[in-house]
């Protein structure tokens, strides 16, 4: 469950009476590991969150290890959501990749950032 400005991105916090099997079904995905440690687990479950709609103009997010993985697809979703994004990358060139690769910010154009590995 992800949560920008206090808002949930799942729907089992909006929704009042999400069923028993639900949970249960989830809490033995997580058991298998491969349910919860990898994209299964994501796919899985991504259908049941509530779209963010909350616009992050004006608002600016670095984000560690942004130039792949979880960095990566978080600086694709802060973006589409407005914000600007610092990538802060070991690799700069991979940096670059991904910022030509976001959306437009609602604010100032998203940088990376090169730190020391
Ligand atoms: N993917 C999952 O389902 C999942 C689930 C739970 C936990 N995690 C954990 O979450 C973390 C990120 O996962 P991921 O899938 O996003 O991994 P990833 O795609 O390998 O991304 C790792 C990021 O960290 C950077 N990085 C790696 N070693 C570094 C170092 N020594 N110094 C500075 N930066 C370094 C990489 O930079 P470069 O591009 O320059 O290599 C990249 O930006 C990992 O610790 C992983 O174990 C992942």
């Amino acid at each position: 469950m992800t949560a920008v400005g206090g808002q949930t991105a799942s729907k089992e916090r909006c929704i009042p009476g999400v069923s028993f099997v639900r949970r249960a079904v989830d809490a033995l995905a997580e058991l298998t590991v491969v349910g919860s440690y990898s994209t299964l687990g994501y796919r899985w479950r991504a259908p049941t969150f509530a779209p963010i709609d909350q616009d992050l103009s004006g608002r600016t997010v670095a984000i560690t290890g942004a130039s792949s993985g979880i960095g990566e697809a978080a600086a694709h979703a802060l973006a589409r959501l407005r914000a600007t994004v610092l990538l802060c990358v070991r690799d700069a060139a991979k940096g670059a990749r991904v910022r030509e690769a976001l959306p437009a910010s609602g604010g100032a154009g998203h940088q990376v950032v090169h730190l020391d590995a």
